[in-house]
Parts: C-alpha cells; structure tokens; sequence
C-alpha cells in the first residue's frame, strides 16, 4: 500500500526583504523608493496603507475610536496598492486617493487605525502577500522589521534630530502652500511620535537587529548610497 503524504508548504519568490523604519518625517519613504529603484526591487510605503484605511473610515463617517467599525470599513471597500512610476499609488473603490491620504486631517486621524489591532493584523497581512508575490522589496513604516517581517534580510532605523524633521515636512508643506508654522510642525510631527511610541500593538521601536542611521547630517544621495552599500555588503557575506 502506498501512503500518499502530500506536503503543504507556503512558498514565496521573495529572495531579499529590506525594512526601513522610523519616525514621521525621517525620510523613509523617500530613501525607501529610491534605494527600492537602486535594487531593481518593489517599494511598499506601508504608511499609505493606514492613510488609505483612515480616508475611507472617514468619508463612512465611521467612529474612528470603534476597532470593529473600522474593521468592517476595511472589509467594506476594495482597496488596491500599485507602483506606476516608482510612486505608491493608492485606489479605493476603483477611485484614486493618492494625493487625497496625504491631507492634514487624514494624517492627524491614522493615529486611530495605527492603534487598532484587528485592523494591523489584516494590514500585515496584506503586506506579507504584497511581498511574496515579489522577487526583492524594500518596504518602510513603523514595524516591518520588528512585526510584519521579522525575518528580513537587511533592517534599518532612520532617525534624525525633531528639528531636522520638522524642517523637511516644512519644506515639503511650503509647496503645498499649508501654512503651518515651523514650531507647529514639530509639535505635530512630536505628537505622533508619542502615539507611534507608545501604543500596544506595533510600536515605533528598534528591531535587536536593525542598523540605525541618523540621517540628521546627510542629504537624500547620501543616506540611499549608505544604505545601499550596506545592502550590498551583508547580501555578499550572505552567499
Ligand atoms: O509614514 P506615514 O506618516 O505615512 O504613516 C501614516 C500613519 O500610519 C502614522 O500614524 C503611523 C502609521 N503607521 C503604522 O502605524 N505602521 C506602519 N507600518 C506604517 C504607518
């Protein structure tokens, strides 16, 4: 008699999973798509995942301090995550929201759907096969590689000084005409690194394994070129 065992196993193509994380305004995303491009690898700004979650709750007028209204908000809508152009490109319902989950209000509500822990876990989960359908990604946020992907290969910390920070999102909102003053902008940005810091589930913190890289003192060329050669440096020790 022939005992057919049939193994399951859960396989992915994904061969190189580089994490950046970090506070708000510390260049992630930025260093994330351009070292992601150096890599010939898929970016995935996980932060416009919990942009695009907030938008929707509050456009469903949703209570954004009810976990399973938020839950069912999340389920509710078709949300699609895209890269054209190197860019990140968000739909919900067929509709595109990618400039629309970068308005102030949305910013200042994610902190809401970052704390619920139903709505993380689908969110990592959405980020798991994000990667598995991809041979190499370079993903940023705030737990990728202390929560979605513990296993990464290569884990980095980008910090820089708050005042720093705040100048950087100065810059970037000055051409949005927003009108923020410089002092309002770091308190904000201090804010939510209080609330990325101190919720209970996926935190803000440093993975045991993560590099860190004050980026404080170096322009954008500078920390990818960094951080790309440290990539290339442990991948070889690797092989
Ligand atoms: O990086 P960002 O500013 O686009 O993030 C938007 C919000 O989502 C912010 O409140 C932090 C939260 N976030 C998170 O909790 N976990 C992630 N992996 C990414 C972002």
């Amino acid at each position: 008699m022939v005992t057919l065992f049939l193994i399951f196993e859960f396989y992915t193509m994904t061969d190189l999973i580089v994490t950046i994380d970090g506070p708000a305004a510390s260049g992630k995303s930025t260093v994330a798509r351009l070292l992601a491009q150096k890599l010939g690898a898929s970016f995935l700004d996980t932060g416009a995942m919990y942009r695009a979650v907030t938008l929707a709750a509050m456009k469903d007028r949703v209570d954004l301090s009810n976990e399973d209204a938020l839950l069912d908000a999340l389920q509710r809508h078709k949300f699609r995550f895209s890269v054209r152009a190197g860019r990140m490109c968000i739909s919900i319902d067929a509709v595109d929201v990618t400039d629309l989950i970068r308005h102030p209000q949305v910013t200042a509500n994610a902190r809401y759907i970052a704390a619920a822990p139903k709505v993380r876990e689908k969110l990592v989960e959405m980020q798991r096969r994000f990667a598995a359908d991809r041979e190499k990604i370079v993903t940023e946020g705030r737990d990728q590689g202390t929560v979605a992907f513990a296993d990464a290969d290569v884990k980095f910390y980008l910090t820089a000084d708050p005042a720093e920070r705040a100048r950087r999102r100065q810059a970037e909102l000055e051409t949005k005409d927003d009108g923020e003053t410089l002092e309002q902008t770091q308190k904000a940005l201090e804010e939510r690194d209080q609330s990325d810091q101190n919720r209970d589930v996926g935190p803000l913190k440093t993975a045991d394994d993560a590099i860190i890289v004050d980026t404080t003192h170096l322009d954008i060329d500078q920390v990818v070129d960094k951080l790309h050669g440290l990539v290339k440096d442990i991948c070889s020790k690797k092989k």
